[in-house]
């Protein structure tokens, strides 16, 4: 399977904004329908043909189904669907119930006798990057799978054929949970050209270094080049099709062809149960089909619809713009002036590469630069993904933003101010200057944040 996505520098010609989205079925849209949640959130893109509007509604379907082991779930997961740990408030939110059972855990440790090794922990956290680290590979990390089929299906595995699910060692002084964040509008961004988010980089790093955000670059597992890295709490994905071949193998146990390998490191023997469920599921257990209807689903999503802007919320956005957040949290983006996604209907192994419409260049606000910062020991980790260090994070969109609960990478609080005064390291100032706010302008800096 060869480029899933090919994007041409853009030539705005037609500038037109997002207005809006399209009902959560196949329902006319009306006017007054453009700004309602209830009708947006987890809905397909405007302007999409009725075509891709059916193939959203196939990949919505698998989004949102529980497979079995039969299917090829597990041995060792964290989630029986997508749905599970991206359903809330709607369909491909992030969030879910409650933040235990929607978060993954990344783990580490130092690698031994290393330089960085021999410091206390807080000195060099932030400066970890992915030499430093040792991810307990054969161990089963960096990512904790923490269930198994043998103890959620009873009755299909014999009691002596149990597998135990994954524990942290003992020895992992660097743990990092994970929030599960929503995708709502994430084909916008996935649509975004490299040489934008290049460009981006090298803007800031001229404007204000101090602040300066950093570009990450990824491998695409399919083309095998580097590309801008856009997706992820700590930017490690370069588009929705590698993200979600990911989230398949990690989170659920499900192979394709790019993640073959089950991700258990119990070895699962020769045992009857075990085979005999494998052969069901084949290998790999998705032979493209799951992954493609998938990826395209979330690339079709509409962004969560903007609030009432009030003339609270527009004071608000200048605040937000004085206080350099806007920096960060770059509001608007283009998307390709050609956007192409593989056809999810298209024949296997070959993909069929289609071009989507309605996502090419389109003028839409994600707020975010989609480079990672520092920002501070309070936020670290220490966690080293891709390029990006034990101290840095992709500045999260905020669109969406009055949609969710949990905040933050870890999510550990629900609220804003509390969020916006964590901000450290290269986001100090910023965070700073807010608190000397007026309460008046404090307020419609929190009134423009709900807006979005
Ligand atoms: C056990 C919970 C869980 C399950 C199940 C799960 N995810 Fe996620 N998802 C997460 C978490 C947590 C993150 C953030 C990971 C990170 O960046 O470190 C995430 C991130 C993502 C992102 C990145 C979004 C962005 O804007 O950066 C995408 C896309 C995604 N998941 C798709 C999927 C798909 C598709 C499935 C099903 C095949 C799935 N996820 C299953 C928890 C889950
Ligand atoms: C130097 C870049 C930078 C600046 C300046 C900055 N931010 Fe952020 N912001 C980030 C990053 C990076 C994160 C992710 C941090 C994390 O999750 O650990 C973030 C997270 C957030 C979040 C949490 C979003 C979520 O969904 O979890 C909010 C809210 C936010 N910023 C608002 C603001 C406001 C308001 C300002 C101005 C006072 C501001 N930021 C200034 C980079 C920045």
């Amino acid at each position: 399977m060869n480029g899933m996505t090919r994007y041409t520098i853009l030539v705005p010609i037609v500038l037109f904004a997002l207005s809006g989205c399209t009902a959560a079925k196949q329902d006319i849209l009306t006017a007054a329908d453009l700004n309602n949640p209830v009708k947006c959130l987890g809905g397909p893109l405007p302007g999409l043909t009725p075509e891709e509007v059916r193939k959203f509604h196939v990949g919505e379907v698998l989004f949102k189904k529980e497979f079995t082991p039969e299917e090829g779930l597990g041995p060792l997961f964290n989630g029986k669907s997508c749905f599970e740990c991206h359903g809330q408030p709607m369909v491909s939110g992030g969030e879910g119930r409650d933040l235990s059972s929607t978060s993954i855990l990344n783990y580490a440790r130092r690698v031994e006798g290393s330089a960085k090794s021999k410091l206390p922990l807080k000195e060099v956290i932030q400066d970890l990057g992915k030499p430093d680290v040792d991810f307990f590979l054969t161990r089963g990390g960096p990512s904790l799978q923490r269930r198994s089929v043998t103890t959620e299906f009873p009755n299909k595995f014999a009691f002596e054929n149990h597998l135990d699910f994954e524990q942290i060692p003992l020895e992992a002084e660097l743990q990092s949970n994970r929030h599960s964040p929503p995708i709502f509008g994430d084909g916008l961004i996935d649509c975004i050209p490299d040489g934008d988010i290049a460009a981006q980089g090298v803007q800031e790093s001229m404007e204000n270094p101090a602040l300066a955000g950093r570009q990450i670059s990824a491998v695409d597992r399919y083309t095998e080049s580097a590309r801008a890295a856009r997706f992820g709490w700590k930017n490690q994905h370069i588009n929705l099709f590698n993200f979600t071949t990911g989230a398949m193998n990690i989170e659920m146990g499900l192979t394709t062809f790019a993640a073959h390998t089950e991700n258990s490191t119990e070895p699962l023997g020769d045992n009857p149960d075990f085979l005999r469920i494998a052969n069901k599921a084949g290998s790999p257990n998705d032979k493209g089909k799951i992954l493609l209807a998938l990826a395209w689903y979330q690339s079709l999503l509409a962004p969560a619809p903007r609030g009432p802007i009030t003339p609270e919320v527009t004071k608000g956005e200048a605040v937000f713009k004085k206080l350099d957040c806007a920096f960060c949290h770059r509001p608007t983006w283009k998307t390709a002036s050609e956007c192409i996604f593989a056809d999810p209907e298209g024949k296997l192994p070959e993909t069929k590469q289609v071009r989507v419409k309605a996502l090419e260049s389109q003028t839409f606000s994600p707020y975010t630069d989609l480079l990672v910062h520092d920002m501070g020991p309070e936020l670290a980790d220490g966690i080293p993904q891709e390029g990006a260090k034990g101290g840095e994070w992709r500045t999260t969109p905020l669109w969406g933003l009055r949609f969710k609960k949990f905040l933050l990478h870890d999510g550990r609080t629900r609220d804003l101010h509390t969020a916006i005064t964590m901000h450290g390291g290269q986001s100090s100032e910023s965070a700073q200057a807010y608190k000397k706010l007026t309460p008046e302008d404090k307020n419609a800096l929190l009134a423009f944040l709900k807006s979005l």
